[in-house]
């Protein structure tokens, strides 16, 4: 089973040349110019194109039962819509609630994906309570190829107390596994959705309200704190405004080891859509909110200086019809989450690389190899190199085209990219050597995806 791909641009965070890729099996085994098709190989022309390594989107939500309802992708509808938006790897948020066992979580969440997945995958352990049965079972999860937790500093249910996320970073740094972390200050959050449920302000435009920015800048501080003291390895998840940015590399500065990571959706959109009459404003409510625009241009200059590591998704499917509608009386029970994992690459490739606000190198980077090389798969993803795994996107970058919901693989009636404009996409895609998606088109099979274990190494 061999497979050569011709003539395509490679582009790494470091390189940019005309090659040849030669997959044999699972792998990249040469790249060369001018190389002979081995017999029977398939020969794929890229002359035009970019060759990418595969895309990384290391925050991802398939199964998830949240705030009272559940997510509505599966494996098979959130794998196919990642495929064919470049994605050809994701971590999703292995996420118990507080009240279940961590270890049965895990079993869930990997049954859920087992052969099951057309991408390759793997999971943040969510760590939601913490406890002597608890931290067994993690050092268990941990060596069956974990070497992320998640914790949330928001949400009852899903948060910690203060000690359990003390002993949590004291056991990741014990283990070498980094701690990702949602970092909003809970108890503000609840105080001020009170006090606008009690003025009658109900609409989805004050879930901002009830989170600014002074809120997810003290989670961050507060993580920051506990890192510092502990000397673990931290990683902010979807950060979206500049006080939060501002207290972690305050942070970083310091001395705490801390990454961070912003959302393809803070990037392009801004508080204004949340707004939208006619309870459309749901469409857009997730946690953190979408921030005012002045933060677009500080997020964009933080990926190119490489203050900000990666761009993600926070993909978490609701459809509209039926689920954003449980808060049309009351913004605090709208279920949180934009679903954009589909669309990351085009609108970051269009809207960031086109639009000159990040080089190509950081496009690779931030979407690919930075996670790679953060949760521990690199150089086995995220790059382009002999021994890697063939994890490929040919990209056209002379393709046209506008976002739709009717296009989409991903379960969920709505996209908050209707309408827009991309200017390039991925035309061919490959996992470990099998092609997954032609001309824009899944044409995989599900179960190809496998769970990619992962070794520890934040020590
Ligand atoms: O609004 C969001 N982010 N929904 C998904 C759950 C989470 O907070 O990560
Ligand atoms: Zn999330």
């Amino acid at each position: 089973m061999s497979l050569l791909i011709k003539n395509g641009e490679i582009v790494t965070p470091s390189e940019r040349y005309v090659a040849d890729i030669l997959c044999v099996g699972e792998t990249i085994a040469r790249i060369d110019r001018d190389l002979t098709p081995p017999k029977g190989a398939e020969v794929l022309d890229a002359r035009g194109k970019f060759v990418f390594p595969g895309f990384i989107d290391p925050h991802v939500h398939i199964h998830l039962s949240f705030m009272g309802t559940y997510a509505k992708d599966n494996y098979e509808s959130a794998s196919k819509a990642a495929l064919v938006g470049g994605t050809t790897t994701l971590i999703e948020m292995c996420a118990p609630q507080r009240a279940d066992d961590t270890l049965k979580g895990f079993e869930l969440w990997l049954g859920k994906a087992v052969g099951k997945s057309a991408c390759d995958f793997s999971f943040h352990m969510g760590v939601t309570k913490f406890d002597e049965r608890t931290e067994k079972q993690l050092r268990q999860i941990v060596k069956r190829g974990i070497s992320s937790f998640k914790v949330y500093l928001a949400y009852k249910g899903f948060g910690l107390e203060d000690a359990e996320l003390y002993h949590t970073l004291k056991l990741a740094k014990e283990l070498g596994v980094i701690v990702t972390a949602h970092c909003e200050n809970e108890t503000l959050i609840t105080e001020l959705q009170k006090e606008l449920l009690a003025a009658g302000k109900t609409d989805p435009g004050q879930h901002y309200e009830s989170r600014p920015p002074a809120v997810e800048a003290e989670g961050v501080h507060h993580l920051m704190t506990f890192a510092e003291l502990t000397g673990a390895a931290t990683y902010i998840v979807h950060l979206s405004c500049k006080e939060a940015l501002d207290q972690a590399i305050a942070a970083r500065l310091r001395g705490v080891r801390v990454s961070i990571e912003t959302l393809i959706q803070y990037l392009t959109l801004d508080k204004t859509y949340a707004e939208k009459p006619k309870f459309e404003g749901a469409k857009y409510i997730m946690s953190p909110p979408l921030r005012d625009k002045s933060n677009q241009s500080v997020l964009w200059n933080g990926l190119r200086d490489g203050l900000i590591q990666t761009v993600a998704t926070d993909h978490c499917p609701f459809d509209f019809k039926t689920q954003k509608v449980m808060g049309k009386n009351d913004f605090t029970k709208i279920p949180n989450g934009i679903p954009s994992l589909q669309d990351r690459i085009n609108v970051l490739y269009t809207y960031g690389v086109k639009a000159g606000k990040i080089d190509l190198h950081t496009f690779v980077n931030s979407a690919s190899t930075q996670a790679a090389k953060i949760f521990g798969l690199f150089p086995r993803k995220g790059t382009i190199q002999p021994g890697a795994d063939a994890d490929l996107v040919v990209f056209d970058p002379e393709y046209r085209g506008r976002i739709s919901a009717t296009s989409q693989y991903t379960n969920v009636d709505y996209n908050v990219f209707e309408g827009w404009k991309i200017e390039g996409r991925p035309s061919v895609v490959t996992v470990r050597g099998q092609v997954m998606v032609r001309d824009g088109k899944f044409t995989g099979k599900i179960g190809h995806g496998r769970f990619i274990e992962r070794k520890p190494s934040h020590f």
